[in-house]
């Protein structure tokens, strides 16, 4: 077997949330199957990742949480870090952007570059927030996409059509702190001179990977280049971030997006330390393959500026691919952190525990690898109950229990072969080849296929020659039917690792062959070279159910779940009434507030909207009238507790005279509810303040 070495990285997720379906269907189930192939095979791989943690949505969620930034990193980085064990993700590495050992590698890189003369140092007028007194970048700045005409595209990229732009290119720029338009200011960065590369990048992907790079990201890189390449800034006046490190630098900070790909190197570094190797080959070999996974939102950063940071740098090698992937959506919507439309990696597994593999069958089986995909409910039960359950796992569990029914466990041993257990064993083994050129060709949703087409061969055969019945008459014929089905299991137990790797234990366990394929017995390759994966005699374990039935009722709670975050959502988005101007706290002081009792109610006659009231106030009992009669019956408030503004003039509304006002909001649906101190009963006459 010819070995080469790999770095495989995958998009170092940023720290601002927890990670969901969507993370798991784009990225990493992809580059965990790729990663763990590629072991099987006898591969030196190195599969690195780690926290983004430089991100400007970072400070921005600390200040609306009221913590700090470094609070939101840890929380996050923890909770994403565990997701990724807990699903199965073999990172060799998984390190953080804040650790000091990127600092330095970050830092050393934009140094070594300066020193190279690779940047531009320019001022220029940069957008700026008189009120929050901040220059504006990035997710700091909200506008129209001067391409497509998305309102809502942000400084740094639109989020609809994928376009990366400056900020200062934006139509009607607005401040996302404080809302205000920004002024321009002027400020010095350094640029990394885009243009400069664009023969560099026309030959290398327009020319050298017209056929191997996927469409969706060969096209992007096109009508990037095409467009006409511009210098970019990468350094920031923000404090949040690896400072800048030469002369002028002070109080600026490096771009997020040039410190994050470096982290790559610098996850590299801290694996090769811990595990006493040398970083080096894996960055600077050309025999090294470099891999990219990514989501296509990160396509120009991971094939035009971080390639011509690693040309400029000189002694690196380029990404031999990017497979990036297209978006998931769920039930027919946008995933999205912030509207909460998503499916929460760590709440998933409370839900549906040991249920890892599920979740990692699905999202291959459906990725967008082509086109945008959705996941549905119904989608992950039917794929779950009909190709898990029915074919896979239904498979192993008859080899297993009438193995043990008629050979008390035992791998019997085969007889003469018919032509059909011949064509079985020759397309048994055909299996690991076939899967193997579909995941180098980056297909996983076809690699997953093919080893669910592996369990059909099994349940075919078995089907067919129906074993259960020749018991009673040829003996000696099930031997063999039993042997060539215990290779067919011992296949699935190979070939599923990539895929099911939790399942795959579980199924070398109930086979009791060594755990370790590379070392052990059952190499991918053992597949297709060795005679017998299971030869006779060999003694297989009880077995256990490896995929269990989802049932109605738990797709329903999630399917409630998100109807009831869509309710949310809708209710959050209802018009919000602008602030008033702002009042002084002695303003305040003079609203006399009270908890108060409805003692009476009744209609104002002639009106539909007016209902007339008493009110105990503690102070005295008034008479108030408010517009409430469309939103609850007299006899429904009386003995209510309420909020009473009780200084307000009095005033005649329909001959009766109003001595105060009763506190109302309104819910979702429009309709009114009383502003109420609590569900506990408080005296009559507290003063609310
Ligand atoms: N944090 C980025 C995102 O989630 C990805 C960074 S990838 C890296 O979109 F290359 F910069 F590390
Ligand atoms: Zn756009």
């Amino acid at each position: 077997m010819a070995t080469k070495r790999y770095t495989i990285t995958a998009a170092l997720p940023y720290t601002n949330g927890p990670i969901h379906i969507g993370h798991l269907a784009g990225v990493y189930v992809p580059a965990d199957i790729y990663a763990r192939y590629l072991r099987l095979t006898g591969n030196d791989v190195a599969f690195i990742c780690g926290s983004d943690e430089h991100g400007v949505a970072i400070p921005m969620r600390a200040k609306k949480e009221g913590v700090s930034p470094q609070e939101i990193i840890d929380t996050y980085h923890g909770i994403i870090k565990r997701s990724f064990e807990d699903f199965g993700i073999s990172f060799d590495n998984y390190s953080r952007t804040s650790a000091s050992i990127h600092h330095h590698t970050a830092s050393d890189f934009f140094v070594k570059l300066y020193e190279q003369g690779d940047f531009v140092e320019k001022v220029t007028e940069q957008l700026y927030d008189e009120e929050a007194k901040q220059f504006l970048a990035d997710r700091f700045v909200i506008g129209t996409c001067p391409r497509c005409g998305y309102e809502e595209a942000y400084g740094d990229q639109c989020e609809n059509c994928g376009t990366s732009w400056s900020a200062t290119d934006l139509i009607d720029p607005r401040s996302t702190i404080t809302g205000a338009k920004p002024s321009r200011k002027k400020t010095k960065h350094w640029f990394l001179p885009l243009d400069r590369y664009e023969s560099f990048l026309r030959e290398w992907i327009l020319e050298g990977h017209k056929d191997d790079w996927k469409p969706n990201v060969y096209g992007q890189c096109k009508s990037w280049i095409d467009d006409g390449l511009k210098p970019r800034a990468v350094t920031r006046d923000l404090d949040w971030g690896i400072p800048v490190p030469v002369e002028g630098g002070q109080g600026k900070v490096l771009y997020v997006w040039f410190d994050a790909p470096i982290g790559y190197i610098s996850s590299t570094k801290e694996w090769a330390a811990r595990e006493g190797k040398d970083w080096e080959p894996y960055w600077k070999d050309e025999k090294t393959k470099l891999v990219h996974f990514i989501g296509k939102d990160n396509i120009v950063f991971h094939c035009i500026i971080f390639p011509s940071m690693l040309k400029a740098h000189g002694d690196l090698i380029l990404p031999e691919n990017v497979p990036a992937n297209e978006f998931l959506n769920l039930e027919g919507n946008k995933l999205s952190t912030s509207k909460n439309w998503a499916v929460w990696l760590h709440e998933y597994l409370q839900e549906f525990p040991e249920k890892q593999d599920v979740l990692r069958y699905v999202l291959t089986a459906n990725a967008p690898e082509s086109k945008d995909n959705d996941f549905t409910w119904k989608d992950f039960q039917a794929r779950n109950n009909n190709e898990l359950v029915a074919i896979f796992g239904n498979f192993i569990n008859r080899v297993v229990v009438l193995t043990h029914k008629y050979f008390a466990g035992e791998v019997p041993s085969a007889s003469a072969f018919s032509a059909y257990d011949d064509k079985v064993m020759t397309q048994l083994r055909g299996f690991p080849e076939r899967i193997a050129k579909s995941i180098e060709r980056y297909r996983f949703r076809e690699a997953s296929q093919q080893l669910m087409n592996l369990a059909r061969l099994g349940n075919k055969y078995l089907a067919d020659e129906e074993p259960w019945k020749l018991i009673k008459t040829d003996r000696e014929r099930v031997q063999t039917i039993m042997h060539v089905a215990l290779q067919i299991a011992a296949g699935l137990a190979i070939l599923s690792e990539p895929f099911l790797p939790f399942t795959t234990e579980k199924l070398k366990k109930i086979l009791n062959v060594t755990p370790s394929p590379v070392e052990g017995s059952l190499a991918w390759d053992t597949v297709y070279v060795k005679e017998a994966l299971l030869p006779a005699g060999h003694q297989v374990n009880k077995g256990e159910l490896l995929f269990g039935k989802i049932e109605d009722e738990d797709i329903q709670k999630q399917l409630d779940k998100l109807e009831a975050t869509k309710k949310a959502n809708e209710a959050a988005n209802k018009n919000v009434v602008p602030q008033k101007e702002t009042i002084s706290f002695e303003d305040f002081t003079r609203l006399d507030l009270r908890v108060g009792t409805i003692i009476e109610a009744q209609k104002m006659p002639k009106t539909n909207k007016l209902l007339v009231i008493k009110v105990d106030t503690g102070i005295d009992v008034r008479t108030v009238v408010s517009g409430i009669a469309e939103s609850f019956k007299p006899e429904d408030i009386v003995g209510k507790q309420v909020t009473v503004l009780a200084n307000l003039a009095p005033r005649k509304l329909r001959g009766v005279e109003s001595q105060g006002m009763v506190l109302m909001t309104e819910d979702a649906e429009g309709k009114l509810v009383f502003v109420n101190p609590d569900e506990v009963g408080v005296n009559n006459g507290e003063r609310i303040a």
